[in-house]
Parts: structure tokens; sequence; C-alpha cells
């Protein structure tokens, strides 16, 4: 049985593991371990996938910046990790769900992720450029998506800024 929870601090070697495994490097944890020490973490949107008492998945949203003619707060999806024994059951989407309604209830505005857009447009992610939203990045404009949730204003224009965490990723 699935199970999503916060994550606990006694889950952050766990979490550590399935990201190490699903990237097959360090990075990941390490920015995780960042953005929990930052004054962008979001305690309730750093979550959990367990079975059994074992972590088996990891998502982590926190606060990232978009910038126009002024300095706007809005939601960074990174990273999402299942562990390769646990993938293609639905696991990650899960993740993403229930993080997305988490934002969503919060009152959040927009949720941004760079990752495959064959997983994301699922979930009503699209291209950021649709939104004229631009990536801090030359990236191919497929991968850098989008999706804006109820409280999401017109406003909610301009280009991404990743904070300090991000720059080793
Ligand atoms: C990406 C990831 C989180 C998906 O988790 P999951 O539990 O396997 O996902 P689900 O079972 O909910 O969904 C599986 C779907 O994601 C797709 N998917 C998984 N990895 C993908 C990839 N690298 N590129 C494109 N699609 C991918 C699968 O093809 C599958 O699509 P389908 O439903 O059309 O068959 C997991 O594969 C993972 O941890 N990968 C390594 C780490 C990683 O790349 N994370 C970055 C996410 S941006």
């Amino acid at each position: 049985m699935l199970n999503i929870r916060r994550e606990t601090f006694a889950d952050y070697p766990a979490i550590t593991e399935v990201n190490r495994l699903a990237f097959g490097q360090e990075n990941e944890a390490n920015l995780i371990d960042k953005i929990r020490h930052s004054d962008r973490y979001i305690p309730k949107l750093s979550l959990v996938a367990e079975i059994e008492n074992f972590v088996v998945g990891h998502i982590l949203f926190s606060y990232i910046d978009l910038v126009n003619t002024e300095k706007l707060q809005v939601i960074g999806l990174a990273p999402l990790a299942v562990h390769p024994q646990f993938q293609k059951q639905g696991i990650g989407s899960a993740l993403v769900e229930a993080g997305l309604k988490i934002a969503d209830d919060k009152g959040e505005a927009l949720v941004i992720v760079l990752g495959h857009p064959h997983f994301y447009s699922r979930f009503g992610f699209q291209p950021s450029v649709v939104y004229q939203i631009e990536s801090p990045f030359p990236v191919p404009e497929d991968v850098f998506m989008v999706k804006p949730l109820q409280n999401y204003q017109q406003k909610y224009i301009g280009k991404v800024v990743y904070p300090p965490a991000f720059d080793e990723v």
C-alpha cells in the first residue's frame, strides 16, 4: 500500500539514497540538503512515498523567483525521484499529484519544472513560453514547463531565477 506523507528528519538518509539511485549521482541529494537549509524550503511540500515503511520515492517543491518588473515567488518542482525498482508503477505520478494539490490548497499560483514533457504534460504542465515565462538556461522549449494553479494571474510573466542552491545541479 502506497502512502504519501511529509518528510521527517528520520527520512533524510532514505531520501538521499533514493535520489542517488534514481539519478546515479549525488547532485540532487545535495540540492535537497541545500534547499532544506535555505529560506526557500517549504516543509509541507517535501513529500515521501512509502511502501510498508520503506521510502520508495521523494518529491520536493520549493520557492524560486519569477522576475519581470516585479519579483514574484513561484514554486519550482525539483527534484523528483523514484527508487529504480519501483518505477513505472504510478509512484512518481502520485507524488506529483499530491504536491500539486498541496500547492494549490496553499494558494500558490504557479509550478515550474524542467523535465520530460511526456511525463509532465499529463498533469497539465505546458511549455513555459505559452505563459510568457522564460527559462534561465538555454534548453529546448518543451522541457521547461509550467502548471498554473487556481491562483494564477496574468502578472506571472518574466524570467525564472533559481536561488544559489541550484548552482551545482
Ligand atoms: C521520472 C520518474 C520520477 C517517474 O517516476 P515513476 O514512478 O516511474 O512514474 P510513473 O509510474 O508515475 O509514470 C511513468 C511514466 O513516466 C514516463 N517516464 C519515466 N521516465 C521518463 C523519462 N526519462 N523520459 C520520459 N518519460 C519518462 C514513463 O515512460 C511512463 O509513461 P507512460 O505512463 O506513458 O508509460 C522516475 O522514472 C525517476 O525517478 N527517474 C530517474 C530520476 C529522474 O529522471 N527524475 C527527473 C524527473 S524530471
